[in-house]
């Protein structure tokens, strides 16, 4: 199972001050050192976070793969299709939201996605979905020839019991063989913690997690490096 970390809440501190540290493609040049597979970052229409410049940046500057997190918004696109990134993951974007509460809604606009993942494809961009693990999703992303989705786990983090926690588990691991069946390779992340990937590193067939803000809060005791690390060895 490989690890994207993503660097965004690296840069949220960054912007607190509005300077130049901390630096998140520094913080990504890290990662790629101790292991780490991918970085994700997440291009926000607000600019909270990630600017542009960074992910030109962080593209110069590592080997590992980048995968650009965004909305489908015209002029997000349209730097993603300027920068090239190896990965891009389409999420769903509300302005007010602290963070990405759901997964996409495929149905309600198949055909704007449509649109951009085949502009996306023709600049050799491979294109993941962020949806939540519901076979209805799935079908959609298979129509939609999509090679890749990440699976919403929020909702796994959020369970509060050990019946909703097993619910869960068991939702995530059928929608996995679900993409699987139809050839769709499956990724997950969202509010996985250095406690609740244990059993997500379980599950058959899961390529790739995707975590970010628990390794931010852990770096700020251990280290960057060894947050990373620590995480690594979790999943491994
Ligand atoms: N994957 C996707 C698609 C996301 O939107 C996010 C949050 O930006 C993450 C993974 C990482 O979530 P977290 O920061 O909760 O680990």
């Amino acid at each position: 199972m490989k690890l994207g970390v993503n660097v965004d809440h690296v840069a949220t501190l960054r912007q607190a001050r509005g300077g130049r540290t901390p630096d998140p493609v520094e913080a990504a040049r890290l990662c790629e050192k101790v292991g780490a597979h991918s970085i994700v970052m997440h291009l926000r229409e607000d600019r909270r976070h990630i600017q542009d410049e960074d992910l030109f940046r962080a593209q110069k500057s590592l080997s590992i793969k980048l995968n650009l997190e965004m909305s489908i918004a015209p002029s997000v696109v349209k730097v993603a299709r300027r920068l090239r990134p190896d990965q891009v993951t389409l999420v769903p974007e509300k302005r007010m939201e602290r963070t990405t509460e759901g997964g996409l809604d495929l149905s309600r606009k198949k055909e704007a996605l449509k649109r951009v993942i085949r502009g996306l494809e023709a600049k050799n961009v491979e294109v993941s979905l962020f949806i939540d693990p519901d076979a209805r999703q799935i079908e959609t992303a298979k129509a939609l020839a999509a090679p890749a989705v990440e699976f919403h786990t929020g909702d796994y983090a959020n369970a509060a019991s050990a019946g909703a926690i097993q619910k869960e588990l068991k939702r995530l691991d059928k929608a996995v063989r679900l993409a699987g069946e139809y050839g769709i390779k499956a990724h997950a992340g969202h509010g996985l913690d250095y406690h609740n990937v244990k059993a997500i590193r379980r599950i058959k067939g899961l390529e790739e997690l995707n975590i970010g803000y628990s390794i931010v809060c852990r770096a700020v005791w251990v280290g960057w490096e060894n947050a990373v690390q620590e995480m690594l060895d979790l999943i491994r």
